[in-house]
């Protein structure tokens, strides 16, 4: 692995979808590309710009000289709350005007009397931001898009039409929102066995075609079609069948995952310093697990923009306590609607000694140390690749989006989660918690996790499928003179 030996450097501006999910694997492929000696533009909002500065203080984005963060307006009203924005509104907006103040950067980047970067080479954008294909055919530059997510969530929101022709979406009314309906087998997408149409992405299964999010993606997806290049975080090993499907599909797709085992070969400190949490971390996570026995802990988080009822909050809380199992419990400030996040008193005073409640962790830190024994989960794609990564086996608890088909290979694919019900109750936490911790089903999922973690490791070092990909997109995309 080396740097490029050239005068002037090839400069990405990378620029991901204004969400913490997004943001977090958009950064760790600018920092692999600025070690391959790219000059590097971060494009963030200017929301979440000023949440960045929130979470870290003004020296977060101080990085290198050739990292530069820039910001752009989502177009929404300013706000000083310092939240995830309502994403239908952030989707519209995004759509309507994005595209303007893009350009306007571009341009200015590239003005050498104004700037002294070098002229931008190419794009890197989420698969959720192609307003920036527009931009890129300006420019005459390639935009590369980086779809964040899983592959087998990627397929399945390209099966809406055929879904559609079947009769199956949208779904007519509340009533097709029963068990049996939403069990119905999808058998006729190829590289995926036998899936429920309740496993594909919440996004397509909508009672209203003209729903916002829906019709957003439609367009992000035509915009995927149209693009030359996509770049996904997973590895081939991992998602074989579906990989195989797509590239039937779509141009070329490099899988360059897991991004974050990727990354933490980077040997550059300066860059580590470069983070993109939106939300405070608190301390005394690691030193508290550092604490406890191996594999004795059950890690509870579902990511930042899940949310729940207080009854939901409940039903989690009296499982765990019940599990007699010690547990670090990530709750962010907003994670229930409209109601505030206190725990039960009774809850917090009979699990103190053995339980750890936080607002926002260092993630994957976290999935790493030895104390893990096993994560409950949203299934967001982020989490299930950093815990598959780590060797961490998990209870699914799919919110909305793609999570549900990540939930689905977890449990079925590769063997390494469990899935619980929508409606969650206390019981079945507990039973789940228990057999994850301690049974048979437990045991099992934690050697596959194993399996997976060194099938992932191995997919990312040198001559790994990963690299190997990473270095066909700099040599068959980025590098293109
Ligand atoms: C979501 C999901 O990725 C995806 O399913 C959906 O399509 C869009 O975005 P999110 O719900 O936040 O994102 O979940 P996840 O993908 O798991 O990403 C969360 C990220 O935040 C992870 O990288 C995780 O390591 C990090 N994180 C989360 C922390 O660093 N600390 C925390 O306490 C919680």
């Amino acid at each position: 692995m080396g740097s490029i030996a050239a005068s002037v450097k090839p400069h990405a501006v990378c620029i991901p979808f204004p969400a913490q999910g997004h943001i977090n694997p958009m950064l760790k492929l600018a920092k692999l590309l600025h070690y391959r000696g790219f000059h590097i533009t971060f494009v963030n909002t200017e929301h979440n710009h000023k949440r960045l500065l929130n979470s870290r203080g003004p020296n977060s984005l101080d990085g290198l000289p050739d990292f530069c963060c820039e910001t752009i307006s989502d177009g929404l009203p300013p706000s000083d709350a310092d939240a995830a924005q309502d994403i239908p509104s952030l989707c519209e907006s995004i759509t309507k005007n994005c595209l303007l103040p893009f350009c306007n950067l571009l341009s200015k980047l590239n003005d050498s009397s104004s700037s002294n970067v070098p002229p931008v080479t190419c794009i890197i954008s989420d698969g959720g931001m192609t307003f920036t294909l527009k931009a890129a055919e300006q420019f005459g530059i390639p935009d590369v898009l980086f779809w964040t997510t899983s592959a087998c969530g990627f397929l399945g929101y390209t099966k809406y039409s055929q879904l559609v022709e079947r009769g199956l979406v949208p779904l007519k009314d509340a009533s097709c929102l029963t068990n049996e309906y939403l069990d119905t087998i999808i058998d006729w997408i190829p590289g995926m066995k036998n899936i429920r149409l309740r496993d594909l992405p919440s996004f397509i299964r909508v009672t209203n075609s003209n729903d916002i999010v829906l019709n957003y993606l439609l367009n992000e997806l035509k915009g995927v079609f149209k693009a030359s290049t996509i770049v996904l975080n997973t590895f081939d090993a991992f998602e074989r069948h579906v990989l195989d499907a797509l590239s039937a599909i779509l141009p070329r797709v490099y899988t360059v995952g897991p991004l974050q085992l990727m990354t933490d070969q980077i040997p550059n400190d300066g860059l580590k310093s470069i983070c993109s949490n939106l939300l405070k971390e608190e301390p005394g996570c690691i030193g508290w697990l550092n604490s406890k026995q191996p594999n004795s802990v059950v890690y509870v988080n579902f990511g930042s923009t899940t949310v729940m009822t207080k009854q939901q909050l409940c039903e989690f809380a009296w499982g765990l306590a019940n599990s007699k199992k010690t547990f670090l419990w990530i709750i962010r400030p907003d994670i229930v609607t409209g109601d505030s996040n206190i725990l039960p008193p009774e809850f917090v005073q009979e699990t103190k000694e053995r339980g750890m409640l936080a607002s926002w962790c260092p993630q994957e830190q976290v999935l790493k140390h030895p104390a893990i024994g096993g994560f409950l989960t949203h299934s967001g794609w982020n989490s299930t690749i950093e815990s598959a990564c780590s060797g961490v086996p998990m209870i699914c608890w799919p919110f909305f989006a793609e999570q549900h088909t990540n939930c689905r290979y977890s449990c079925t694919e590769w063997g390494i989660g469990m899935e619980i019900d929508s409606d969650v109750k206390r019981n079945e936490v507990e039973k789940l918690v228990k057999e994850l911790m301690d049974g048979e089903k437990g045991k099992e999922m934690k050697k596959k996790a194993m399996d997976w973690k060194k099938k992932a490791e191995e997919a990312t070092e040198c001559g790994g499928s990963s690299q190997l990909n990473l270095d066909k997109l700099l040599n068959e995309v980025l590098l293109l003179k």
